[in-house]
């Protein structure tokens, strides 16, 4: 992607089960000198005051947050201390370096305006009605971060996103585990009647969106980034049926449907989520780049050629490798 950027990335992960960062490899190589990993806890903020004055951190980027609601709902205590305690911690050294703190960008998602009925889309102006643990906690930090622009004059921008989806996602998130469940001829758990709606993102696109926001954006606003590709998810999951069938049939010749399994329904399921990005387009020129179907078929292929990384990412073997690496 080019971003014109000649500066330095520093990378903060607390590497919980679905931080690896053998994703980012490529960019240690590539860029040398100016990419550093520093695996802290954005929790702890003794030690992210010292990342802050070690690397003059003059822009955060804060993508840091548990992230998967059926995780949420069986313990929020994670969700309560990294998304919310951890932003406040971020927001509160974001403040001690006011000198030289030229933005605050905070990652969020569409799930903190609740669930849409059948019509409608999410605008920048939505009331937020968190229903699950986890957007709940992302409300609040989006709420902090909000304030801390109010109150302090912190430049801040938002971005709420739909759906992400692409390679090298944790396969615990529905594309993923569709994928690599079908590959193997296993269950596809679907919950409910599999008529939730849900605006699916290419991760590339979204990429693309925080950085125009970061260069471009208001300071003080928020933005909205959504794929405009709202659908059920019994259809995205037949669809990847069907693509994985025509690429790689199953061996003994049954169609990958018949996989589909409809199981118990997550509580507080939200029905449909559907964004309204006008603003982002008509104010800062963006736009998806990958159509529903060409951003599935790539992301198929991804885990088709990266099976190591799959059975790595599965088998534990990483949690060692982690372990042997920082401890
Ligand atoms: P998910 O990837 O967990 O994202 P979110 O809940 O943040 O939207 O789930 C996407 C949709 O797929 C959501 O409506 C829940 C549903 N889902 C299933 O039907 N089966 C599954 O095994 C998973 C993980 C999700």
């Amino acid at each position: 992607m080019e971003s014109g950027f000649s500066g330095r990335v520093v990378n903060v992960d607390k590497l919980t089960y679905a931080g690896n960062p053998e994703n980012l490899s490529d960019i240690a190589k590539w860029f040398p000198g100016r990419y550093v990993f520093v695996k802290a806890d954005i929790g702890d903020r003794d030690t992210m005051a010292r990342i802050f004055s070690d690397y003059d951190i003059d822009t955060v980027c804060h993508f840091a947050a548990e992230s998967h609601v059926d995780r949420s709902i069986v313990g929020p205590d994670a969700f309560i201390q990294t998304n919310i305690v951890g932003t406040f911690n971020l927001l509160e050294l974001a403040r001690d370096n006011e000198d030289r703190l030229e933005l605050f960008h905070h990652i969020s998602t569409d799930e903190v305006f609740g669930s849409l009925g059948q019509d409608g889309f999410f605008t920048e102006e939505t009331p937020y009605k968190p229903n699950s643990p986890y957007s709940a906690s992302k409300a609040a930090s989006d709420h902090l971060v909000r304030a801390y622009h109010k109150t302090y004059g912190l430049p801040i921008t938002v971005s709420n996103c739909s759906n992400n989806y692409g390679p090298f996602q944790f396969p615990e998130k529905l594309l993923p585990l569709v994928i690599l469940n079908a590959l193997e001829g296993k269950p596809l758990p679907v919950y409910g009647d599999g008529k939730h709606v849900r605006d699916w993102l290419y991760v590339e696109d979204h990429c693309r969106a925080i950085w125009a926001i970061m260069k471009h954006g208001t300071r003080g606003e928020t933005y909205n980034v959504g794929g405009n590709t709202e659908m059920e998810n019994i259809a995205m999951v037949e669809m990847i049926c069907d693509i994985l069938d025509s690429l790689q049939g199953l061996k003994d010749g049954r169609p990958r449907r018949d996989l589909i399994t409809f199981v118990k329904d997550r509580p507080g399921h939200d029905r449909r989520y559907a964004i309204d990005c006008t603003k982002l387009k008509q104010a800062l020129g963006w736009t998806p780049h990958e159509s529903l179907e060409s951003g599935i078929v790539k992301t198929i292929q991804w885990y088709l050629d990266n099976q190591e990384w799959v059975t790595r990412v599965r088998s534990g073997e990483y949690k060692a490798w982690m372990a042997e690496h920082y401890g």
